[in-house]
Order: structure tokens, then sequence, then C-alpha cells
């Protein structure tokens, strides 16, 4: 294989062998807005197709979503993607795209880097080293299609020209540049810390886009202080519980339950973990795409057990406290902590059930509702973590405004939207990362 292209690359380009140019206006095929995921990728793909590319980014490092990914890994793709691992108020849209470019393609790139990489439960592909090798996978891809990175350079303004040619006008922090086509790659507001902004969907709306409300996703949820009092001492605990609630979107797939009239629940076998604020970890992030405030979450705590009727098996004969039959019932997948906290709490509404009573001496219905209420625990979050937290912006530029194909405006001939700004959003693991190079591809091929 021959040696792959080096980068200079220490987050911050031009460097002064590329300096800015100095020309008042400068005009390429293609430019980019946003060298994130989807915008690196795509602006590499169409640089080496021979288009000149120009990729913008206000932000002083590049790439950094990536780099934060997968807790540093990056989760870069998910062996198992089709359509029902994608939210939005059209999810079929993503089919083409997601044909198009597959997660065994991405793989094979990788792979043509040397970048290790092993695979966690339910098919979740993770870099071994670093996430920021993906990122510099990007930029050598970049560079062997001679892209141009400007960074940091704002964009202040996207205007269409008359001119049948050149197409657009940027107006951008160094000067003006024109631009036969535009890409917008800006992502989602989520983690607006590290530069994230919804430019993109305004920069859409303001080109007569209608946008799908935006929302943070992938999100922990909160509960009210008084509520949770309770359960704050146990933050940190963490099983494995079914998650259901009634879904704000059309649910297609795994991730989906019930036809017909009424609301498509959502639900998820995964992880829970407690905070102090309310409740977090993959259960919790994969159900607040779903949640919409007010509705209600259902979690069963032991999903492999009917804990009434085994509360009720073990009363005959039995000269054990209900705390002690409690903890049996709730088996090993529920930590003792998180059995007696929960035993507590019930006891205090229903003061037959308290921790001391005698199992033989309780009545079947107190048994029912103290299995019941583990079964099917019904809580209602207050609210979300918020963009602060929140892994990725649910909603965006309506699908039905854009080509599957090509990721081009059907308003505005020329431009095209990828990633995360599209009214797309993946379940956690990796599916979001699958999103972005197959939209990114799907218009790389089209430009
Ligand atoms: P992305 O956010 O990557 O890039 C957008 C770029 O646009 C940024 O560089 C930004 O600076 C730039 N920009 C914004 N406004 C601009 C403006 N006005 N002018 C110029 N530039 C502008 N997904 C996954 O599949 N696996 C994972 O492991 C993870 N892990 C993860 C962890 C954390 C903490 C977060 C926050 C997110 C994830 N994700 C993830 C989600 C994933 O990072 C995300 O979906 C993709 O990065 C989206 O790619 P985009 O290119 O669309 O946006």
């Amino acid at each position: 294989m021959p040696p792959l292209p080096q980068s200079s690359d220490n987050g911050r380009l031009p460097t002064p062998e590329r300096p800015f140019p100095m020309s008042p206006t400068s005009c390429f095929d293609v430019v980019v807005v946003g060298a994130g995921a989807a915008g690196l990728f795509c602006a590499g793909v169409a640089g080496q197709r021979g288009l000149s590319v120009l990729v913008l980014d206000h932000a002083a490092k590049v790439a950094e979503k990536i780099r934060i990914s997968g807790g540093g890994r990056c989760n870069f793709t998910n062996r198992d993607v089709g359509v029902g691992n994608f939210l939005g108020e059209n999810p079929a849209f993503c089919r083409s795209a997601l044909s198009g470019y597959s997660p065994q393609d991405f793989i094979a790139l990788v792979e043509r880097h040397h970048i290790a990489w092993h695979e966690k439960h339910r098919g979740q592909l993770f870099c071994d080293h670093r996430a920021d090798d993906i990122v510099q996978m990007l930029l050598r891809e970049c560079e062997a299609g001679g892209v141009q990175r400007w960074q940091p350079c704002g964009v202040k303004a996207i205007r269409r020209r008359e001119d049948a040619t050149v197409r657009f006008e940027l107006d951008t922090d160094q000067g003006v540049v024109q631009a036969h086509q535009v890409v917008i790659a800006t992502g989602g507001p989520s983690i607006p810390k590290i530069g994230a902004t919804d430019a993109g969907q305004r920069w859409a709306a303001s080109f007569g886009h209608r946008i799908v409300p935006l929302r943070p996703a992938l999100v922990p949820l909160t509960f009210d202080a008084a509520h949770w009092a309770p359960f704050v001492p146990l933050a940190g605990v963490s099983l494995e519980v079914v998650i259901e609630t009634p879904s704000c979107v059309p649910v297609a797939g795994k991730g989906g339950k019930g036809k017909g009239k009424g609301p498509q629940m959502a639900h998820f076998t995964e992880d829970l973990l407690f905070t102090h604020r309310g409740l977090s970890g993959p259960a919790v992030l994969q159900i607040s795409s779903h949640w919409q405030p007010g509705q209600a979450l259902t979690i069963n705590l032991n999903p492999q057990q009917d804990l009434a009727a085994a509360l009720k098996e073990a009363k005959s004969g039995s000269r054990k406290q209900l705390s002690t039959a409690w903890g049996l019932a709730l088996g090993e997948a529920a930590p003792q902590r998180l059995a007696q906290a929960w035993l507590a709490e019930v006891a205090r509404q229903h003061p037959a059930l308290q921790p001391q009573a005698a199992l033989a001496e309780l009545k079947d219905r107190d048994l029912d509702a103290l299995g019941q209420a583990a079964n099917a625990w019904q809580l209602v979050p207050s609210g979300t973590e918020g963009y602060a937290k929140a892994e990725v912006t649910a909603g965006g530029v309506d699908t039905r405004e854009l080509h599957q194909q090509s990721m081009e405006s059907k308003l505005v001939p020329g431009l095209h939207f990828i990633g995360e700004v599209v009214d797309i959003t993946g379940w956690l693991g990796g599916y979001n990362f699958q999103w972005a190079w197959a939209s990114a591809m799907a218009c790389a091929r089209a430009l």
C-alpha cells in the first residue's frame, strides 16, 4: 500500500504554507460549511472526484464532536444499520443514502487507514486507541482531494446569485467566496460550548425551507427535585430495564410497537443509570429522543420476572420479612441499594408494605400493588438536561424538501444539507455517524 499523505494539521488551518487567499473573491466548485463528520467526509470525496472544494468552520478546532465522541474512542458506526434505527418525521428518507454507503464501506475506509477498531455490544464499532484517529483519517482524505480548509472562519451570510454558472456567494470572515454549489453541514446546537449552533437550520429557513422543530435528543432526563429526593442516594446505580413511552415521532422497526390509532410506543431494553438529577444511561438516552414533555415513562425494573406472582408464590409458609423477599424477587439484576430504597418509597404510599412486615401476613392485593409498581414504574420527567448534555439535536431541515439521492434542496438548486442538520436522528450506538457518512457520500457523488 502506498504511504498515506501526512496531515500537517494541529487543528487549525490554514497553515503558513497554505495561507488564506489574498484575492478579494475566490470561486470554488463546492463550498462546504461545517468541518465536522459529514462536512469533512463530503469535502474529501468531492475533492477526490476532481472538484475544487473549500470547507469552512467557525470553530478553532476541527471536528471536535468526533474527538469527544464515544467516550474518546468514537463509536464510528454500527454493523446493523437500517431505517428502523432512525427517527424523524419521515425516517424512510434515509434509506437511499444508507443503502448507497454501508457500515462495511466505512469499515473498509478505516482499515485502509490502518485504524485499529473493535466491536462492543450490539454491533457498535469503536476505535481501539482514540477518536482522533478518525479525524486524522478524514483530514488525510481531504488532503488527497486537494481540499482547502479555512478554520476558524465564520460565515455571515449565504446568498443566491442570478449568474448562470456561479450560483452562490458567501460572506465570510476572510472575505467574499463564490461557489457553484453549497453544502451545509453545520450539525445541530447540542454541546454549544464546542461551537455547535443552529446556523444551518436558520440558513435553510431563510431559503424557504420548513424546519421540523429542534429538540435535544439522546439526553439525560431530569425530575422535579422534591419528587426525586428519595432516589438521589441511588446516583451511580445501574441496571438493565425495559423502558417505554408514547413516541412523539413515527416509530419503525425494533424500537417501536403498536400499530393503528393512538400514539405508537417506543421501547428499548438497555441499561438505566440513576443520577443526582434524574435518569440517564443508554435506556434513557434512547427513549429521550421519543419523549415529549408531560408524557410518562414506564420502566420495568425486572423484565425477567412477574414480581407480584413471585412474591405471592414465596408467601406460603414463609417466615421472611418483606424486605428480604423483595430483594430476592427483584433479583441480582437490581442492586440491593435500589431494592430497599424502592421499597421504602412504596411503603410511604402503602402503609401495609413496611419493610419489616412478615411476608406471610401480607394481603395478595398489597403484593400485587408492589410487584406491579416495579414491573411498570410510571414516572413523568420534568425536563431534559438540554443541549448542554444532548448527544444530538432531533428535528431539522424537513426531508420532504430534499432529494434523497443527492441531499440537494428541492427549493434551491445547488444547495445541499447533510448530517445532523437534516431531520434524521439516529439511535445511540454509532447510527448518527453512519448517517453523517452516508448522507455526505450521497451528496458528494451527486455534486
Ligand atoms: P458536526 O457537529 O460533527 O459538525 C458540524 C460542524 O459545523 C462543527 O464543526 C461546527 O463547528 C460547525 N459549525 C456550526 N455552526 C457553524 C457556523 N455558523 N459557521 C461555520 N461552521 C459552523 N454519534 C455516533 O454515531 N457515535 C458516537 O460515539 C457519538 N458520540 C457522541 C458524543 C457526544 C458527547 C456528542 C455531543 C455527540 C456524539 N455523537 C455520536 C453524535 C455525532 O457526534 C453527531 O451526530 C455528528 O458529529 C454529526 O455530524 P455533522 O457533521 O452533521 O455535525
